[in-house]
């Protein structure tokens, strides 16, 4: 479904990914750790066409992403699901779905939010899958957290994407409600028969989740394996030797109040 052959990417002097390969099937679950720094976003972001690959070859369901391509092609390829969920607060709930299907509407149809019947059922239908379809009707910004990246997920479900691309989706959560908004991603996903790649801070959520992980260290890929695989020594490849930036980064994230005592046992045990 996701076919990455040597990509590679630079911003100016700082080469972020090194040659990048990785192959991802159909309703794969497949979860990307890595220090702060190590280029799990911008990885994630190029497989969405956000951002331009300086070489290399990136397919999504067989198509170039490297090319240029409409708005509708690349949505029907790749929806985002992102740590802040991106949701508008006034909108009702099946509205913030919809917005999922705008990018596959006719030019004029999205202007309008013209939405088909068709449309109105999926959206349904994606918020039945995350178990918040009572909550249709409801104003967004009434939601829990929990909640709202439900919706988040129910709006990348409404895009009919072949992928999602989950870029640190339960960051603002606590574990409690950071489990089950992962549980529905996976049962979603899996019986769609959606590629996912996820990425985490949370090595513990990587070996519940994940039916493979990634490990990520200064933009090469130093890990690829089983969750089970995931022991003491591919935690010190991905982990091991924290660039200056990285942990200023990791600092400034928990000075952020981000959540990340799991990576720092993890650091801290080695
Ligand atoms: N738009 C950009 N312009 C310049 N540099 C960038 C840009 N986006 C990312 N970078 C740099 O690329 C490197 C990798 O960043 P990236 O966001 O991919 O890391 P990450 O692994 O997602 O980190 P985190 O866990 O903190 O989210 C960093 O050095 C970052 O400063
Ligand atoms: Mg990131």
């Amino acid at each position: 479904m996701i076919s990455i052959r040597n990509l590679k990417k630079s911003y100016g002097s700082n080469h972020v990914l090194h040659g990048i390969d990785l192959d991802v099937r159909a309703g794969e679950f497949v979860v990307m750790l890595g220090l702060s720094g190590a280029g799990k976003s911008t990885l994630l972001r190029c497989m969405n066409g956000l951002v331009k690959p300086d070489s290399g070859s990136l397919t999504v369901g067989g198509i170039d992403i490297c090319r240029k391509h409409s708005r509708r092609e690349l949505a029907q390829q790749a929806a985002m699901v992102f740590q802040h969920h991106n949701l508008v607060p006034r909108l009702s709930v099946r509205k913030n779905v919809l917005t999922g299907r705008l990018g596959q509407l006719g030019t004029l149809a999205s202007i309008a939010q013209f939405f088909r019947a068709s449309d109105l059922q999926l959206a349904d239908a994606c918020l039945q899958r995350v178990g918040l379809l009572h909550k249709a009707d409801a104003r967004t910004d009434a939601l829990s957290g929990g909640q709202m990246q439900r919706v988040g997920i129910a709006r990348a479900l409404a895009q009919s994407p072949k992928v999602i691309l989950a870029d640190e989706p339960v960051a603002s959560l606590d574990p409690k409600t950071a489990t089950s908004v992962l549980q529905y991603l996976r049962e979603a996903t899996r019986e769609l028969g959606i590629a996912v790649v996820c990425n985490l801070h949370q090595v513990e959520y990587a070996r519940e989740f994940g039916d493979r992980v990634v490990g990520l260290s200064q933009g090469r890929m130093v890990f690829d394996g089983g969750p089970d695989e995931l022991d003491d020594a591919a935690l010190q490849a991905i982990y091991h030797q924290p660039t200056e930036a990285a942990v200023s980064s990791m600092h400034a994230a928990e000075q952020g109040g981000r959540w990340l005592k799991p990576l720092a046992a993890t650091a801290g045990a080695m």
